[in-house]
């Protein structure tokens, strides 16, 4: 059933509120394991897109290990059914009580950006007389051709060890006791729906591990990262991961035993998640008028940060469509969730959808201008 034809009972709501399809969900977690099984990859579901619970329950029921980038995102992880064993550590800057946190639940792996990082996470471990399992996340300098604020892996992101750097880096290495390589880490960026991206990326892997194992080193596993985009102009158009699957299995070459490990974030929950809020007024504009809505950039803040574009949907109104620049009440112009949209005509007391919200949305949310936090309400519920 579409979110339009949910709306006699989303309308019983008070908005803004977070409207989470379950079937949806269901949907994509069974099409991303049937095909992620097909090729034996491990999955690990990026936290950091959606955090909420009851979410971060039904994907670890699915068996689906988690990367977390905050001492926080482990323990609710590990609340949400999550395996300690199933948990990846990334980010550029763990905090050592965050580093302990890691230490002491036993998680698969660190996975460790800089030189610095990797002497101190094997400090902390040898003062526990731990061993902590890591992967080296290497920047591979390969452009993925998505937002600027979404790309990670070019010369001069933040993330991840330069290849200029690897060689030190896999000397020091040899002197920390309390450190175990079992895997090479990369992320290049989000939102990518070029499949070419992901291709080269593949061919770095190859030469990098060509080096590597001339230094001796074979790792247990290569884990990719996330970035598989979705499609927004079409919220109804769930994500197809044959695709995706088959890129790697096409040009990544792994070693005998080898595991590839995947950390997918807004494919798993970007479809499943709409923002619906409710037309507050409509004022006149000069060249088209302003559909004041009650949610803001406090529940969305994509357009505001990205420039993205969420189709907007009102599922209230089935007049002649006109068009609205559709706001927010936040006092910020960049409180704008799109100009010039095309929406059946619409009036105060109608209810608007504001698709693809699933990931970086709710959990992206703050209590600017003290305004509440909208709540989430699944399909199960209404
Ligand atoms: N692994 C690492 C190391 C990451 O940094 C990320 C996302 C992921 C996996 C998951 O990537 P995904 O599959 O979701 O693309 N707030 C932005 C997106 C930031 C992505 C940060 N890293 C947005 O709303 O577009």
């Amino acid at each position: 059933m579409s979110v339009k034809e949910k709306s006699a009972s989303l309308a019983r709501f008070k908005t803004p509120f977070y409207f989470y399809d379950l079937d949806v969900l269901d949907q994509t977690l069974m099409s991303i394991l049937k095909e992620s099984k097909r090729y034996g990859y491990k999955l690990h579901f990026a936290v950091k897109s959606n955090a909420n619970k009851k979410i971060l329950e039904r994907i670890s029921s699915s068996g689906m290990g988690a990367e977390c980038v905050s001492g926080n995102e482990i323990l609710l992880s590990l609340e949400s059914g999550f395996q300690a064993e199933d948990i990846v550590f990334a980010g550029v800057g763990k905090t050592d009580d965050e580093i302990i946190r890691g230490i002491e639940n036993n998680i698969f792996c660190f996975n460790i950006e800089s030189i610095q990082e990797m002497e101190v996470i094997n400090k902390l471990s040898s003062e526990r007389n731990r061993t902590s399992s890591m992967a080296l996340r290497i920047n591979p300098d390969i452009d993925s051709f998505t937002h600027e604020y979404i790309t990670t892996g070019i010369q001069e992101s933040k993330f991840g060890i330069g290849i200029h750097e690897l060689s030190i880096a896999i000397q020091s290495l040899k002197s920390m006791k309390n450190l175990k390589l079992i895997g090479l880490h990369f992320h290049i960026g989000s939102q990518i729906r070029r499949m070419d991206v992901f291709k080269n990326l593949c061919l770095k892997i190859n030469d990098i591990q060509r080096w590597l194992e001339g230094q001796g080193i074979i790792t247990d596993h290569i884990n990719v990262g996330g970035g598989l985009g979705i499609n927004y102009e079409d919220p109804d158009d769930l994500p197809e991961f044959d695709q995706y699957f088959s890129v790697f299995n096409k040009n990544l070459e792994l070693r005998n035993g080898q595991g590839l490990h995947m950390e997918p974030g807004r494919c798993i929950t970007g479809q499943a998640g709409s923002l619906i809020t409710r037309v507050l007024y409509i004022k006149k504009g000069i060249k088209v008028d302003f559909a004041i809505v009650d949610a803001g950039l406090t529940d969305l803040i994509r357009p505001a940060l990205y420039h993205a574009r969420h189709k907007i949907e009102n599922i209230t109104s089935d007049e002649p469509s006109e068009k609205y620049d559709v706001v927010g009440p936040v006092c910020e112009s960049s409180d704008s969730f799109g100009k010039h949209i095309d929406l059946p005509r619409s009036r105060r007391g109608d209810i608007l959808a504001i698709r693809s919200a699933g990931a970086y949305g709710e959990v992206m949310s703050s209590n600017y201008n003290l305004r509440d936090k909208a709540p989430a309400i699944f399909s199960s519920e209404i």
